[in-house]
């Protein structure tokens, strides 16, 4: 680090609502575990304050940068000065860098599904393997991409609104050539029985509370099948921990979480080997000393 970033610098999260957000507490483990004297900090803004936020973090000298979390990403991809091809390419920029008023944006929630699935699934390539996505939104695109880069040729979209998954089947076919099929919601499980997918990801909110879930039924299928569940809880989602009941090597988004977060951390600071299993160990003892056993109770 160079002797300017001795300095007290800012970094934080922008989002609404905020309060859920676990990217304070160990960011700011990160910050203290590499000597960095910055803070950063959980910031809620509502709609219509979002421009004049905008405006007003080109004059804050000793901003740093910031992620952005819903629903602010897209909004974030149209007023960054300067884009990665990552944030070009979905639309979305979850990391903001601010050097000297220019606005810089990136999109680190690929590597954190690129991660997730080469090191927790241990899927170092898809080529050859099918993948079938729950979800249509921005966390399904960003999805795509990932799948695009880790080699996937064969999706299935399965979506509740069937017009958001032909809008982007037709994205994946024109911009990654992949073969893809499309099933509504409500046919989940025929969906499953057809395509035998090697790996399913859920892209969709569902799981965030306690009063959905999505039903599999695990019993039938193959036992090479992988999940991936894009949402986070600390005892693990219902999807996750039915099929780990069922003998199926399944995972949830905490990963994803902290390694798109360790992505930002490099951004901003330059520095790299930043050993995930560390910070995984102390968000999970720290989200059990502050709230309790379940992320979604705080
Ligand atoms: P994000 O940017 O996080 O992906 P989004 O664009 O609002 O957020 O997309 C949320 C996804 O979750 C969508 O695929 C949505 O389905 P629709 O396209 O039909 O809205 C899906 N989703 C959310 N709640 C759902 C529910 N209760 N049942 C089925 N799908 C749901």
């Amino acid at each position: 680090m160079k002797s300017s970033d001795k300095e007290i610098k800012i970094l934080g999260v922008i989002g609404n609502p905020i309060k859920h957000s676990l990217s304070p507490l160990f960011q700011n483990y990160l910050l203290k575990r590499y000597g960095i004297p910055w803070y950063y900090i959980p910031l809620w803004i509502d709609g219509e304050g979002f421009l004049q936020f905008w405006k007003g973090c080109r004059f804050i000298k000793n901003l740093a940068g910031f992620n952005v979390t819903l629903p602010y990403k897209e909004k974030a991809f149209s007023f960054c000065d300067i884009l990665s091809e990552e944030a070009k390419v979905i639309g979305a920029v979850n990391t903001v860098v601010c050097r000297e008023g220019v606005m810089y944006g990136y999109n680190t929630d690929i590597d954190g599904i690129i991660y997730t699935v080469k090191n927790k699934l241990h899927l170092e390539t898809l080529d050859g393997k099918k993948v079938l996505i729950i979800g249509a939104g921005g966390a399904a695109k960003a999805a795509l991409f990932a799948l695009y880069k880790l080699q996937a040729k064969d999706v299935c979209i399965v979506n509740r609104t069937l017009e958001k998954a032909h809008a982007l089947m037709e994205y994946g076919k024109s911009f990654y050539n992949m073969n893809i099929t499309v099933f509504p919601f409500s046919m989940l499980n025929e969906a499953i029985s057809q395509v035998e997918p090697h790996l399913i990801i859920n892209a969709t909110s569902i799981g965030l509370n306690e009063t959905m879930e999505i039903k599999v039924d695990f019993q039938t299928y193959l036992k090479d099948l992988k999940i991936f569940d894009m949402v986070y809880n600390v005892g693990g989602t219902k999807f996750v921990n039915n099929a780990i009941k069922f003998g199926i090597e399944a995972i949830d988004g905490i990963y994803m979480l902290v390694f798109q977060g360790i992505k930002s951390f490099t951004l901003w600071t330059g520095l790299e080997n930043i050993d995930v299993e560390e910070v995984i160990t102390f968000l999970k003892n720290e989200v059990k000393y502050r709230y309790g056993e379940n992320f979604n109770n705080r």
